[in-house]
């Protein structure tokens, strides 16, 4: 009975072993240069870690079964000595492979010649994201992340209230965002793909609802996208502009292409092609935008965005298909 208790017990944490490692965000399915160096470290230590084990359960066993008699004091003090001596060379081993490993994880963009770089602002419970790349203006967006497959980024970290923590696991280790300072972050993706890149530290009630899509793109696709958003949404100026002006959103959020220019919340300019809604929590549908706009709170407990459920529901409608379509 209480082997087969075991045996699913086992069964059970291996499947959630095997799933943990893939997924858009698991650490342990790299696509990244850094996040390698971190999925090497830790199978590393798995793998002696567990031969240690095995070896120390195999003598374990051999001590209870053989029935020896007890063994003399000095064969205790020289099993005592060679077992610290062996426990210390392992952990000094380790360690050197750890730092060896070092650089690779944390290299200066700026050493490595690149140009593209790419701030992030940590704000309850959102992030601002500023593309500065030779050859454009500063293309500034919202709570979505991407980057060039096989060209290094260099990312400048800060937050505007408490502190953040910024961590695309599938690319690379986290990074404090810290109000007053500025952390910078290097990353190299290898592949491309989706992933989602939480917020890595306790920020507030809805820190657990702080999340982005960090999207790595073919070099030519990223560069294609960065051209298409120099210039405003194409349905910026048609549509509930004027409804969206009139209700006082444009004090907040800025639409390019319309007087809307407030720098309070995220960036709306090209919401509608944006994978998620509220900072990576909703799907992003035009019924989840006119739920946002009616009820924030309770969406996003403690978000600075207050509630516009007293608008009539037919501008909340409009508003929200108008930003849907902002492509
Ligand atoms: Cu921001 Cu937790």
């Amino acid at each position: 009975m209480i082997l087969r208790h075991f045996a699913s017990a086992g069964l059970l944490s291996t499947v959630g072993v095997v799933t943990g490692c893939s997924g858009i965000q698991s650490a342990l399915d790299p696509a990244g240069a850094e996040a390698d160096a971190i999925a090497k470290l830790f199978w590393v230590l798995v793998a002696v870690g567990t031969i240690i084990w095995l070896g120390v359960s195999g003598i374990l066993l051999y001590g209870v079964r053989s029935g020896r008699r007890p063994i003399t004091e000095a064969a205790a003090s020289s099993l005592i000595l060679w077992g610290g001596v062996f426990t210390a060379a392992t952990l000094v081993v380790l360690l050197g492979f750890a730092l060896w490993l070092m650089p690779s994880l944390r290299p200066f963009a700026g050493e490595a010649g690149t140009s593209l770089r790419i701030e992030i602002t940590g704000r309850q419970y959102w992030w601002r994201v500023v593309y500065h790349v030779p050859g454009y203006p500063a293309l500034i967006s919202a709570n979505e992340v991407r980057l060039p497959v096989g060209e290094r980024v260099e990312l400048t970290l800060h937050s505007d209230d408490v502190i953040h923590s910024f961590w695309i696991p599938a690319l690379g280790g986290k990074m404090d965002m810290i109000p007053g300072r500025e952390n910078r972050l290097s990353l190299l993706a290898t592949k491309p793909g989706t992933f989602r890149g939480p917020c890595a530290e306790f920020c507030g009630t809805s820190h657990a609802l702080m999340a982005f899509s960090a999207v790595a793109m073919e070099s030519k696709d990223f560069h294609a996208w960065l051209a298409s958003r120099v210039k405003p949404s194409p349905g910026a100026t048609a549509g509930a502009a004027g409804l969206f002006l009139r209700h006082g959103c444009g004090s907040c959020h800025t639409v390019a292409g319309t007087e809307a220019a407030g720098t309070l919340g995220p960036d709306l300019s090209h919401l509608g092609s944006r994978l998620t809604l509220g900072a990576g929590i909703l799907p992003n549908t035009a019924e989840n935008i006119a739920r946002f706009i009616t009820e924030p709170d309770k969406i996003k407990p403690g978000v600075e965005m207050p509630a516009f459920g007293m608008l009539p529901p037919d501008d909340i409608r409009a508003i929200a298909a108008w930003l849907k379509g902002l492509e």
